[in-house]
């Protein structure tokens, strides 16, 4: 695997062997196998998640870590990615980036001498988000044949973007319900226009599902003030979910939560937000054995 740079660089077959692998270290165990590596986690932007589980796999492999923090760089003395990039791929094996431009992985991975892993490019995509949610929904349930809901912020939710282009990929149904000034891209809802069965913009058209797929407005990348939604409308509570869904619905969330999903739901049997942000640990060694060949695809 060269680069990791948005989610088609995956084949089908790839994905469901990086969730294989991924089973296997969650139920298995593993080897310190990546001992004599370094991984360089180069965060542009705000993250929990993501950066802690990418850190937690790698030492859980034994490999070391280089870590960054713009704030602290020479990009505050005017510093380019570009060179910022080609100086960390040569002290490290693998770079992990997260930036706030859509063409930020791009942009490092034609300077970098080693691979690069998209950890969130602008409102482009986030390829490692959408491998922790297949795996996630496939420890509970088999692909084909599925609805799924995608909800929230469709327009500027990259983890939605890079989702869809593995939904599209398998005989699943999509409904799309979004605030009006937020919906899905034409570009996208073109590539899905098979799978599509609703489009709404009231939270409670999409609850009849196997899985509803909720995410925060990303008001740091919106355009105009108009497009901010009433939170009113878009908050999920356990209320709506006894009324409008199937007992065997279950929530996902990328996180992080802000009111729009609400605490009530957390200990129900609908929410399945923390149990996807773990598997993320999991899912993540199984790619870095992929990057950093310890792993092999068939
Ligand atoms: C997401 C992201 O950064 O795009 N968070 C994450 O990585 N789990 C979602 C978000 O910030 O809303």
């Amino acid at each position: 695997m060269p680069s990791l740079l948005s989610i088609n660089d995956l084949s089908q077959s790839e994905i469901l062997q990086l969730c294989q692998r991924a089973d296997e270290i969650r139920c298995h165990g593993f080897q310190k196998n990546l001992h004599d590596k370094l991984v360089a986690l180069l965060f542009f932007e705000p993250s929990t998640r993501t950066k802690m589980s990418f850190e937690t796999a790698s030492l859980r492999l034994g490999a070391n870590i280089l870590n960054f923090t713009s704030e602290h760089s020479s990009l505050q003395k005017g510093e380019s990615l570009e060179d910022t990039i080609r100086m960390a791929s040569t002290y490290a094996d693998l770079i992990v980036i997260r930036h706030p431009d859509d063409k930020a992985a791009l942009r490092a991975s034609a300077v970098s001498s080693c691979p690069i892993i998209n950890a969130g490019d602008g409102k482009n995509e986030h390829p490692t988000q959408t491998l922790l949610d297949i795996y996630t929904i496939l420890r509970h349930n088999q692909l084909a044949g599925l609805t799924i809901t995608l909800a929230g912020d469709l327009k500027y939710g990259r983890t939605i973007h890079s989702l869809i282009h593995v939904l599209k990929l398998f005989d699943i149904n999509i409904q799309l319900i979004s605030p009006k000034t937020l919906s899905l891209p034409d570009s996208l809802k073109k590539e899905i226009s098979h799978n599509i069965i609703l489009e709404s913009y009231h939270l409670k058209d999409g609850l009849n599902t196997d899985f509803f797929y909720m995410t925060r407005v990303q008001k740091e990348r919106i355009s105009h003030p108009n497009e901010v939604p009433n939170e009113k409308e878009w908050i999920l509570t356990k209320e709506l979910c006894e009324k409008y869904a199937p007992p065997h619905m279950k929530i996902l969330h990328p996180l992080p939560r802000v009111n729009e999903i609400s605490t009530n739901l957390d200990d129900s049997p609908y929410a399945l937000y923390f149990e996807q942000a773990k598997n993320g640990v999991f899912m993540r060694m199984a790619l870095l054995e992929y990057a950093l060949g310890v792993f092999s695809c068939t």
